[in-house]
């Protein structure tokens, strides 16, 4: 397969970056073809404006979104990395979502989360989180996000099959990243191929 990494971080020296590296150097384990779409270097313009709004209103520009468009239409599998912030997504990896994944390009219509105008692809989400796992689970923070991104946005994305997983205490000690960072290796390794 040919894996697309959508990855979300300033910093080369992060954990977010350790763990895209871990995940793709899994795929490549497993003889998948791995492509990384480092958003923050490659300078993507997160913003959705009027541009995105009518694509054909005079000066209007988004070869940006065709280009992320090309990359996701030659994936079989996409994998999004992106520290957890707010218990949500942080403005780059928000503004991806927002403006490449276009009405008329993915979804058509807004009653079955489950139709995409997309075929099917393999969908992953890895995310550093700083909290601790039962934290997590007391609050319900892990049930909520899996309905807004598993249900509400990978589903109109068409991705099939679909895993969401909280990497948490990221911030923790050098044992506990080591240990999530297998774990991101091992989600590489063994990608599911997408649904027929
Ligand atoms: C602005 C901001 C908001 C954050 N919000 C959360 C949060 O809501 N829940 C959580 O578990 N961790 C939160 N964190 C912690 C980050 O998820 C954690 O620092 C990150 O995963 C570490 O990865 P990194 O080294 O790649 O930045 C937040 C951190 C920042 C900077």
């Amino acid at each position: 397969m040919h894996v697309l990494t959508v990855l979300d971080h300033p910093n080369p020296n992060s954990f977010s970056h350790a763990v895209a590296q871990s995940f793709m150097a899994g795929a490549e384990a497993a003889e998948h073809t791995a492509e990384l779409a480092d958003l923050n270097a490659e300078d993507f313009n997160p913003l959705w404006s009027q541009s995105d709004i009518d694509p054909d209103a005079p000066g209007a520009d988004l070869s940006d979104v065709s280009a992320e468009q090309e990359r996701i239409a030659r994936a079989d599998a996409v994998c999004l990395v992106f520290p957890l912030f707010w218990w949500g997504m942080p403005a780059m990896t928000k503004g991806w979502v927002d403006r490449v994944w276009r009405w008329g390009w993915a979804y058509d219509q807004l009653d079955d989360p489950e139709k995409s105008l997309q075929r099917p692809r393999t969908g992953v989400l890895l995310i550093p989180a700083g909290a601790r796992s039962d934290e997590i689970e007391q609050e319900g923070y892990g049930a909520a996000l899996e309905t807004a991104w598993i249900k509400g946005t990978f589903g109109y994305f068409g991705l099939s099959p679909r895993k969401m997983e909280l990497l948490c205490g990221s911030t923790g000690s050098e044992p506990r990243r080591k240990a999530l960072l297998a774990r991101s290796f091992e989600v590489g390794r063994t990608l599911p191929p997408p649904a027929k």
